[in-house]
């Protein structure tokens, strides 16, 4: 029986919470339901089977996957699911992160995987939500009002003043 809709993040290791928290955190602030899961997809793969499977069928609408390195999980992720799932490379590795970007980004056709930048958690969070604010009124309004708060942070910063 599916529940309130929420975001499933799941990162691939436990080295990945300090980057992805702030997702989380992003969410939580947006009003947008969230839980989070670390689960790799290549140490655990049956356990990833079966928490997709139970977070949709409880009403998961928006996945994100962190990971770093071959960076698979995304792709794990989106094979499971037509629900939208949210690539977010971690730094830190090759080129910092250069390995996990490329490895999310260029998913094969047929399967889709929206990529953020490298360890850009926020805007994770913030796609995520702007998903869920396309049927969800107060979610829209959380992102407005989160975007015109940023815009006036730089318009009333006094050293922008003529
Ligand atoms: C990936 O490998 C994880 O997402 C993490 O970014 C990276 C390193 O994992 P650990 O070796 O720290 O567990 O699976």
């Amino acid at each position: 029986m599916a529940g309130q809709s929420f975001v499933a993040i799941i990162v691939g290791s436990r080295s990945d919470l300090e980057v992805v928290q702030k997702a989380a955190d992003t969410l939580t602030a947006l009003g947008v339901q969230n839980e989070l899961r670390v689960i790799s997809a290549h140490r655990a793969p049956d356990l990833l089977e079966s928490y997709i499977a139970g977070a949709l069928s409880r009403g998961a609408k928006v996945f994100i996957c962190a990971a770093g390195l071959a960076a698979h999980l995304p792709g794990v992720v989106a094979s499971k699911t037509t629900n939208p799932v949210i690539g977010l490379p971690m730094p830190g590795n090759l080129a910092g992160g250069l390995d996990a970007l490329l490895s999310i980004v260029q998913m094969p056709k047929g399967v889709p995987v929206a990529t953020v930048g490298v360890g850009q958690a926020e805007n994770a969070a913030l796609l995520a939500a702007q998903m869920l604010g396309l049927s969800d009124p107060a979610i829209a309004k959380a992102v407005v009002d989160h975007r015109a708060a940023a815009r006036r942070q730089i318009e009333d910063d006094p050293t922008n003043q003529a």
